[in-house]
Order: C-alpha cells, then structure tokens, then sequence
C-alpha cells in the first residue's frame, strides 16, 4: 500500500536518513524501532509530507506521493499522524468537539452526513472515551485521555495509515499498555494499517507484524517480528532487544 523507496533526507550536510526501503501493505503494521536519532521521526515525517526527500520516493497504492501542501486531499487524509506528546498536538483551549469538528472541515469528504455530535460522541466510544469528554478542553484532560483523542480525531478522516510516532512513549506504563491495546482493538476493526514507531522494541514486539530497525540513518535490520526478536541478525538489534528485556523485568512485565 506504501512505499517508501530509498529515501535519503539530509540535513544541511548531515545524513538523518539514508536510502531507507520500507513498505507497509493492507491491514499490516510495521514497528520502526531504533535509538533517539536514528532517522525515524524523519522517516514519519517525510510519509505524511512535512519533510522533502533529497532522494528517494514514497508512493501511496503505486502513486507517488509529493510535500503534503502538493497532495490531493484524499490522499492527504489516507495518512494520519499521532505523535508522541498529545499535550502540545492538541489544541489546550479547544474542546474535544472542536477538535474534531476541525478534523471534519479541513477533510470534509470525511464529514458524516448525519448529527455531527453522535458522530463525536460515537468516535469517543471507539476509543473507549465517555460522550460527555466531547465538552472538555484538552487541557482538562489526562496524558492517556488526551492521546485518545488525537487517535479519534486521526480515525475521523477516514485514515488507510495511521503514523504513531512514539505515541505511548510518554505516557505512564499501565496507561501506555491500555493505548496499547487500544490500538490493537483499532487495527482490527477498522483494517487499518500501522507504522508504529517505538525506540523501546518490547512496545514494538506487542504490536508488530513486521519489525524494521534503523541506526544511525540506516535500516539495518527488517523482517517478520518473530524472525527479528526471535533470532536478529544485526548486532544492534540484539543490544535492543536486551534493553527491551532488562526494562520489562525491572516493570515486572513482559512482553505479549
Ligand atoms: N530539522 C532538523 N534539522 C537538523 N537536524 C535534524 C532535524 N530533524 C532531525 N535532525 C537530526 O536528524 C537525526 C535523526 O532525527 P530523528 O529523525 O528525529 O530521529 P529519531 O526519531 O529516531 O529520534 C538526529 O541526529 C537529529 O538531530
Ligand atoms: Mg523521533
């Protein structure tokens, strides 16, 4: 479904990312693991288009996809973001109800026909939030309860591909687990696809189908999860995967 083929992006002359190949098909999701700075956040950003390649192509079912201000808006929308900290994504003053009525009038292909407050309020069950936080500013909100919502106002578009870029990472570890699960939940009832960005593997593990790993700008290591964690390749891989581990018995969890 997407294709990302080559991709280099530079920084004046700094190599963020380089010739990264990455796909991720119909109802797949696909972990992006690596170390703080190891290109994935400029990977994400140049699939939704707020990053220009230097080199390189990303294409949406076989077409190629330009800087997303070039993008039709159906293809705009097929892609949707959520990004790690909710608190500066969303909109403090907003209410809930706004935030996803905005959603609603920059894609208004995506606009339900009928009552825009059931369509909130059905929206917010999705994602396992009460109706009655539709009248709530996002500053009113908890960490978890707001990370709901941009994952609500992401689904109301209608997207095919959802970015989360460490979308848990800042969120305590039993709330992270409940977003978790929640994405899960989401993927399989609305077929979505996922690139589930993560420099912690045991989140990635729980949810991936596909494990792709980068370092230093470089994907060093890509294939099924079960192959990735059950025997990696790469050196690196494995340092994280000790990481992951050591981690989860220290919160006294592990993994699936
Ligand atoms: N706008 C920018 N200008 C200059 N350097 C950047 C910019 N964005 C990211 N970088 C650098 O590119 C590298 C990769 O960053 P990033 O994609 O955010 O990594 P990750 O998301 O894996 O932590 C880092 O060294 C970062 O400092
Ligand atoms: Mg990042």
């Amino acid at each position: 479904m997407i294709e990302v083929r080559e991709l280099t992006v530079k920084f004046k002359r700094f190599v963020a990312v380089d010739d990264v190949s990455l796909s991720v098909a119909a109802d797949e999701t696909v972990g992006l693991v690596g170390e703080s700075g190891s290109g994935k956040t400029t990977v994400a950003r140049a699939i939704v288009g707020l990053q220009r390649p230097d080199s390189g192509t990303i294409t949406l079912d076989g077409v190629r996809l330009g800087p997303v201000a070039r993008r039709p808006k159906a293809r705009q929308r097929a892609i949707q973001m959520v990004f790690q900290d909710p608190r500066s994504s969303l909109n403090p003053l907003m209410s809930v109800a706004s935030i996803i009525n905005e959603a609603w009038r920059t894609h208004p292909d995506s606009a339900p026909t009928g009552d825009r407050t059931m369509a909130v309020h059905r929206l917010l069950e999705d994602v396992g939030l009460d109706p009655s936080v539709a009248r709530h500013r996002a500053d009113e909100l908890s960490g978890g309860q707001c990370q709901r919502v941009s994952i609500a106002r992401a689904l109301a578009v209608k997207p095919r591909l959802l970015v989360c870029d460490e979308a848990v990472s800042a969120l305590d570890v039993s709330v992270q687990a409940q977003i978790l699960r929640l994405l899960v939940d989401l993927r399989r009832r609305h077929r979505l696809s996922m690139l589930f960005i993560s420099h912690d593997l045991g989140v990635v593990h729980q949810i991936a189908d596909r494990i792709a790993v980068m370092r230093g700008g470089v994907l060093v290591e890509e294939g099924p999860a079960t192959e990735v964690l059950g025997s990696p390749r790469h050196d690196y891989t494995r340092s994280l995967l000790d990481a992951a581990l050591e981690l989860n018995t220290h919160h006294g969890e592990v993994g699936k």
